[in-house]
């Protein structure tokens, strides 16, 4: 078993700062780096910083190539909850990724085409070299991507059903519209792929999926619990989200 690096901030934001600032050293020594990215309200004090650095420091973040971890399925890439909408407002606008080099998911493709779509995506990766760094959030039920507890460690890119407490959590994103039943994810396997790992983790609500990830046991009824079988990961949390570790207690 590895042993994770953990750090733990006060806040989300001094979190972002210090992985904005571990990713400006990244791409100084190789700008073309690939990072694996997620979406949702966990990483964004890090995408606001990644902008502050490109619009105060000229940090020039336009040659990382970015594979996203899921995306909605069946959603239009221009739905404002879906996940291209999001990377598009909060990362490739405001901190000038390239949108060409930063590819995500599609939730449009139509039923027959996913299995095709799915295969295109890995080869992408597989061509780009592989991930160096995927950054992660992690579920209120320990998942990772779309990859709800039930995923195996061997799970790959795949069409997935999104459980109950996804669903209800994208809700407020989705208004009047429905959330949709499925997502596309990269599976678990994919993720252990990378050669590092960044899971981050804020606020109260999410102590006790990192608890079941750090402590419990390794299996997928907490997905997240996997990333024990990766040599590189660390996790960079507030101190609400790390109170229910045994050293806290
Ligand atoms: P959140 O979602 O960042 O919106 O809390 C994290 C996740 O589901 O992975």
């Amino acid at each position: 078993m590895n042993a994770p690096h953990l750090q733990i901030y006060p806040t989300a934001q001094a979190a972002g700062i210090a992985l904005a600032a571990e990713l400006r050293a990244l791409v100084a020594r190789q700008p073309d780096v690939v990072i694996g990215f997620p979406t949702g309200g966990t990483p964004r004090q890090l995408y606001a910083e990644l902008a502050r650095l490109a619009r105060e420091d000229k940090v020039d973040w336009s040659q990382v190539r970015g594979f996203n971890l899921d995306e909605y399925w069946p959603l239009a890439s221009e739905h404002p909850a879906s996940f291209r909408s999001f990377m598009l407002h909060n990362l490739i606008e405001p901190a000038g990724f390239d949108a060409d080099l930063l590819r995500i998911p599609s939730g449009e493709v139509a039923t027959e085409e996913i299995d095709a779509h799915i295969a295109a995506y890995q080869a992408s990766i597989r061509e780009a070299g592989g991930i160096y760094l995927q950054l992660l959030g992690i579920g209120l039920n320990g998942h990772i991507g779309f990859n709800e507890p039930g995923s195996p460690a061997t799970s790959r890119a795949r069409l997935v059903e999104l459980a109950e407490v996804t669903r209800n959590r994208a809700r407020a994103q989705f208004g009047e519209d429905e959330v949709p039943s499925h997502g596309i994810t990269l599976g678990i396997a994919d993720i252990l792929d990378a050669e590092r790992v960044t899971v981050m983790a804020f606020g109260a609500e999410k102590a006790q999926a990192v608890c079941a990830a750090l402590e419990g046991a390794i299996d997928s009824s907490c997905p997240a619990s996997l990333l024990r079988r990766h040599p590189n990961v660390t996790w960079m949390l507030d101190t609400e989200a790390a109170q229910e570790l045994g050293m806290f207690n």
